[in-house]
């Protein structure tokens, strides 16, 4: 569509181009076309991106679900808050001024590490006006994962004690507070001695730190436990039995060969202890729930490091390290020449 036709939004933008899968050199900022939103999409000025491990390993071709990728060149990135500028002809609920978050699905080829994104309508929700835009960014496929997890593949109810491992990281500080809002009696949350501080600070009842106490062993004379999440896919069913009450749940984010023999061993034979595996789905009513325990301040991100587009390297370097605390974000508005805030 000429630019004449749509008021305020230029033809191209800038973008982090994947064109084939290597090392952080086959990334390129480059200026290309703007989508062109269809009837139920809205079309975002982003002014915030955030990374995600998936993000790195389907840079270097190593993402386990390669088949789902669009052909590439795609743009990298799923997590996006910003402005919406235009609607398409079928989308209720949303209109151009409004501020917003999304994960935007792999069907959609993603296209999040730019400073425009045509997103489906279904997969956005409201930005409360207290949250600015870097946590919102930050919060959709890690927040979504974690609540799908806890709330639907865990099934955790009111008073379940529970544990999360990797509470650090960009899932597991998401989950920690999640599993609190759902009003979890106990969350034990495992991670390094560095962290601890911060992570109690999200409401964690005790920390283990791995490195000092080895997990599961540090566990072993507690009350049992009804949730084991593995955010980072360290252990495994067999390794969390003995800390787990006779109808508990091990899930994880990791589809290892073991955990998924596990997944499907007790799908048969459900009347025990369970591994099941998350597969995230992009839900703007998910998405919804989350930013409302934001609003209440039940909910925060935490944000490690910082950087705009053309710091791509940095970032996805900075979450290839193992080492993010919370969450590594694009500030893509300050890029583009306005604030972020
Ligand atoms: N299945 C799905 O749909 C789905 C969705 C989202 C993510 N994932 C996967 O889930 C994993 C986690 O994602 P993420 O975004 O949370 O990653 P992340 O932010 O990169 O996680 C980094 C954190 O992991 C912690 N960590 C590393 N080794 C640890 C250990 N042995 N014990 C406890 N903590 C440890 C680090 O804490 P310390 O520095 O304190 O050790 C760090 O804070 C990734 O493999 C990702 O691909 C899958």
């Amino acid at each position: 569509m000429p630019d004449e036709e749509r008021p305020g939004v230029p033809s191209v933008m800038r973008g982090v181009l994947l064109p084939s899968f290597g090392d952080m050199g086959v990334l390129r900022l480059e200026e290309i076309a703007i989508p062109e939103p269809g009837p139920r999409d809205v079309l975002m000025r982003v002014h915030a991106a955030s990374v995600n491990p998936r993000d790195w390993m389907i840079r270097a071709g190593t993402y386990p679900f390669r088949r789902t990728l669009p052909s590439r060149p795609f743009i990298l990135g799923s997590d996006v808050a910003g402005v919406v500028v235009r609607t398409g002809s079928k989308v209720e609920g949303f209109l151009p001024g409004d501020e917003v978050l999304a994960m935007v699905p792999t069907s959609y080829g993603f296209g999040g590490y730019a400073e425009y994104v045509a997103v489906p309508a279904k997969a956005l929700a409201s930005k409360p006006s207290s949250v600015g835009f870097a946590a919102a960014a930050a919060l959709p496929l890690a927040g979504l994962t974690a609540l799908q997890a806890i709330r639907d593949r865990g099934r955790m109810r009111l008073g379940h004690r529970v544990v999360v491992v990797g509470a650090s990281g960009g899932v597991g500080h998401y989950g920690v507070q999640i599993a609190k809002a759902l009003g979890a009696s106990t969350v034990v949350a495992v991670c390094s001695q560095d962290n601890a501080s911060w992570v109690q600070d999200l409401g964690a009842d005790r920390i283990v730190d791995y490195r000092s106490q080895p997990f599961p062993a540090a566990l072993e004379d507690d009350e049992p436990f009804d949730l084991i999440f593995d955010s980072i896919g360290r252990h495994s069913l067999s390794t969390c039995r003995k800390i787990m009450s006779p109808r508990a749940a091990y899930v994880t984010t990791v589809p290892t060969p073991r955990i998924l023999l596990d997944a499907v061993r007790t799908s048969v034979w459900p009347w025990g202890r369970t591994a099941r595996i998350v597969l995230v789905a992009s839900r703007g009513r998910d998405l919804g729930q989350l930013t409302s325990w934001m609003e209440s301040g039940d909910l925060k991100s935490v944000i490690d490091h910082t950087a705009p587009l053309d710091g791509y390297a940095e970032l996805l370097g900075h979450s290839r390290s193992l080492r993010t605390r919370g969450k590594n974000v694009f500030l893509v508005a300050e890029f583009h020449g306005t604030r972020t805030e």
